[in-house]
C-alpha cells in the first residue's frame, strides 16, 4: 500500500546547510555565527531585543519526545521546529498529519499550501475522540469551521454522525467529503445564503435524527474580536464570527455544542472576550464546561493546547477526559501513567525522503512496532488504541 501526502518540500542551499548544523531537539541557536543567513540574523536581534527565546525556530525534531505544535508552516525550517530528527529535511505532509493523529488512508486533496493549512489547522482526531468519548449518548453532528474535518473524525470514531459540514474553503471541504460522510455546505457562513441553508439543511438531519442528541460541533475563529469586552463589540463587530455561531444555537436549538478554540481565546481582552461568549452561551440556554487540553497527555505525539467549550441543555457539568499519557518525569508513585507518545515512534516506519521528494508511491518501511503506528495504519481503531495506553499503565503501576 502506498502512503499519500508523503511528500517533502525542497530546500535552499542555504536552509540545508544551516539545519545540518542543528541535532535533535536543537535549534537556531546551534547554528554558528559564520552562516550567513538574513532569517538567522533577524532571529538573533528579536531575541536580544527581549522579544522571546524564538528556541523553536530551525529546530528539529527530538526523537525522544513528542513534537512542537504543527502549525500551518510546517513546510519552512525558520518558522519552527519541523526538521526531521534523522534526515536532513522538512517533515512531510504526511508525517505532520501523523503527528496530529490523523490515520495514512486520510487522504488530502488541493495544493501544497491548502495541504498544510488543513492539516496545521486541525483538531487532532484522537483529541476529538476523547471529548466525545465524555458525552453520555452517542447523537448526531453539524460541523461548522469544519476543515479538514480532524474534530469530525475524532467524533465519528467514538459512534458520533456527522449530518452536515460548512467551511467557506473549496479544499478543505473536498477533503472531507473524500473522507467523511456528511453532506457539505460551501460558504462564509456570514452570508445569509449560507447561513439559511446550514439552517433548513441542519433542521431537516437533526429531525431525521430521531431523538438522537443533536449537537453542533466547531468554534469560529477568534481572531475578528476587535474592542474586547463590551457587548456592544460582540453585537457591532461584523467580523465576529461568534455571532452566527450563536445565531445557529438559536435557530436550531440542538441538545448540546462542542466550541473548539485556541488557548488565547481565554486571554483575549484581558479574559473579558471569554466572559462574553459564556455569557451569550449561558443566555441562550446552555450549561458551559471548559476545558484546556493538552495533546501530549492523550496519547498524541506532540504538544498542542486547546480550549474545548462544552455546552449542555440539561443543567450539568461534562467532567474532562482523563489523561492517559504523561512526562514522566511529573508523574507520582501513585499517578504513574504511560510516557507521552515520541515523533520516532510516530514516525519510524515511514520510508525515508530526500528534500522535495514527494514519496506518496513508496511503501512502508517496515511492519508497525508500536501501539500509535498500529492506529495510523489502521490496524487498531481509536478504542483499542487507548486501551493498548490503559494496558501499558497497568503494566506499569
Ligand atoms: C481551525 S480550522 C477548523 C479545523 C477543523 N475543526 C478540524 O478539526 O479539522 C477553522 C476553519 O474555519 C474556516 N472559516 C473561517 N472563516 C469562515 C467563515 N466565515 N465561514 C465558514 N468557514 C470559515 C476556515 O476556512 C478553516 O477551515
Amino acid at each position: 500500500m502506498s502512503i499519500s501526502n508523503h511528500f517533502t518540500p525542497s530546500l535552499s542551499t542555504l536552509d540545508l546547510e544551516m539545519i545540518r548544523h542543528v541535532p535533535p531537539g536543537g535549534s537556531w541557536k546551534n547554528i554558528p555565527s559564520t552562516v550567513s543567513s538574513e532569517r538567522l540574523k533577524q532571529i538573533r536581534r528579536s531575541f536580544e531585543a527581549g522579544e522571546g527565546s524564538r528556541s523553536t525556530y530551525y529546530g528539529r525534531l527530538n526523537p525522544h519526545k513528542p513534537s512542537y505544535t504543527i502549525n500551518t508552516y510546517f513546510n519552512r525550517p525558520g518558522n519552527g521546529c519541523f526538521v526531521h530528527y534523522g534526515e536532513d529535511r522538512m517533515i512531510s505532509q504526511r508525517e505532520a498529519a501523523r503527528l496530529q493523529s490523523f490515520p495514512d488512508h486520510f487522504l488530502f486533496v488541493g495544493s501544497r499550501g491548502a495541504v498544510n493549512k488543513q492539516i496545521g489547522n486541525a483538531v487532532p482526531p484522537i483529541l476529538a475522540y476523547h471529548v466525545a468519548e465524555c458525552l453520555a449518548n452517542k447523537g448526531v453532528f453539524i460541523d461548522l469551521f469544519c476543515g479538514a474535518g480532524g474534530l469530525a473524525l475524532g467524533f465519528e470514531w467514538s459512534g458520533w454522525r456527522g449530518i452536515l459540514a460548512n467551511d467557506k474553503d473549496a479544499d478543505a471541504l473536498k477533503t472531507y467529503e473524500q473522507n467523511l460522510t456528511a453532506e457539505t455546505i460551501s460558504g462564509d457562513i456570514q452570508q445569509d445564503l449560507v447561513f439559511r441553508a446550514v439552517v433548513e439543511k441542519g433542521r431537516e438531519g437533526f429531525h431525521a435524527a430521531g431523538g438522537a442528541p443533536t449537537f453542533i460541533l466547531g468554534g469560529p475563529p477568534c481572531q475578528g474580536f476587535s474592542t474586547a469586552g463590551k457587548r456592544r463589540s460582540m453585537d457591532d463587530d461584523r467580523n465576529n464570527l461568534f455571532i452566527p455561531y450563536a445565531a445557529l444555537l438559536k435557530e436550531l436549538r440542538p441538545d448540546g455544542f462542542v466550541f473548539e478554540n485556541v488557548p488565547g481565546l481565554l486571554n483575549m481582552g484581558g479574559g473579558e472576550v471569554y466572559k462574553l461568549i459564556r455569557e451569550v452561551l449561558g443566555v441562550s440556554g446552555y450549561s458551559v464546561s471548559t476545558w484546556i487540553l493538552q495533546s501530549e497527555l492523550f496519547g498524541i505525539p506532540q504538544r498542542r493546547k486547546r480550549v474545548f467549550m462544552v455546552g449542555l441543555r440539561e443543567e450539568q457539568q461534562v467532567p474532562p477526559p482523563v489523561p492517559t499519557t504523561s512526562f514522566e518525569e511529573k508523574s507520582g508513585l501513585f499517578e504513574k501513567l504511560p510516557p507521552t507518545v515520541t515523533s520516532k515512534e510516530a514516525l519510524d516506519d515511514l520510508p525515508s525522503l530526500r528534500p522535495g521528494q514527494d514519496g506518496s508511491n513508496l511503501e512502508y518501511e517496515k511492519e508497525p512496532t508500536n501501539p500509535y503506528q498500529q492506529l495510523v495504519r489502521g490496524q487498531l481503531t481509536a478504542r483499542e488504541y487507548i486501551s493498548s495506553l490503559c494496558i501499558r499503565r497497568s503494566a506499569a503501576l
